[in-house]
């Protein structure tokens, strides 16, 4: 059997896309032991996996070296690949959002006439955001620890993900607009798609099984 290829996010999204894919039938028993090897073959079930960097997992799919990928809808928005969207597989729920010292007058931060700088890991999310309301910005990359950047005076407002909330608590700053909900999606290589379109139909019709009575639950 000719091998497919899944490019999975690795470090926190990983155990519970490994735990989606065990119960979909869709994961070998080498992924759980195999953290460390970046690449895993399952001869049995013609699954190859590629552990990647999440933002980079839809480089590995656009460019084909992947057929599919797992990858947060954030990751998605910043990198804007061309590949096929199948499927919202509903985990990695968390939001993209703006946000600013706790304390400090929203309607300021947020207002027309400010130059204000805004540090993020998601340049074009936050350029995007911030044009379409007309209101100018300064984005500052950065590629990670985005929560320093007020508190040292690198930037007035971060754009970056929140799930729990605690890592903005923890660093005296609140939320003051949401731009996206996030989940996990499955996406595929466009020629991979139409290639290997039974291979793949078979992969999505198991996940969307699993995630369709994950969503069920109570
Ligand atoms: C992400 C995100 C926030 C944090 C949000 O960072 O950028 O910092 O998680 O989670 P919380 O709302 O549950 O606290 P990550 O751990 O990926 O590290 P990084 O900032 O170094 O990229």
């Amino acid at each position: 059997m000719e091998l497919l290829t899944l490019a999975l996010p690795k470090g926190r999204p990983l155990a519970p896309t490994v735990a989606l894919l065990e119960r979909a039938g869709l994961a070998s028993p080498r992924l759980r032991e195999a953290e460390r090897s970046l690449v895993t073959v399952d001869p049995d079930l013609g699954l190859r996996y590629v552990l990647a960097r999440p933002a980079d997992v839809p480089t590995y799919v656009e460019h084909g070296a992947a057929d599919l990928g797992i990858v947060g809808k954030d990751v998605l928005l910043e990198a804007r690949p061309l590949v096929y969207e199948l499927l919202d597989l509903g985990y990695l729920r968390c939001r993209l959002v703006v946000a600013g010292p706790a304390g400090a007058d929203p309607d300021r931060l947020l207002g027309s006439g400010v130059h204000r700088r805004v540090a993020t890991k998601f340049p074009r999310v936050a350029e995007a955001y911030f044009r379409s309301r007309g209101l100018p910005v300064e984005v500052i990359p950065l590629a990670g620890s985005v929560e320093v950047a007020p508190q040292v005076g690198l930037a007035d407002l971060i754009v970056d993900i929140v799930e729990t909330g605690r890592t903005l608590r923890e660093n005296g700053l609140v939320p003051l607009a949401t731009i996206a909900e996030s989940t996990a999606r499955l996406i595929a290589n466009r020629a991979s798609y139409r290639l290997k379109g039974d291979r793949l139909a078979a992969i999505v019709q198991a996940l969307r099984e699993v995630t369709r009575h994950a969503a069920a639950a109570p």
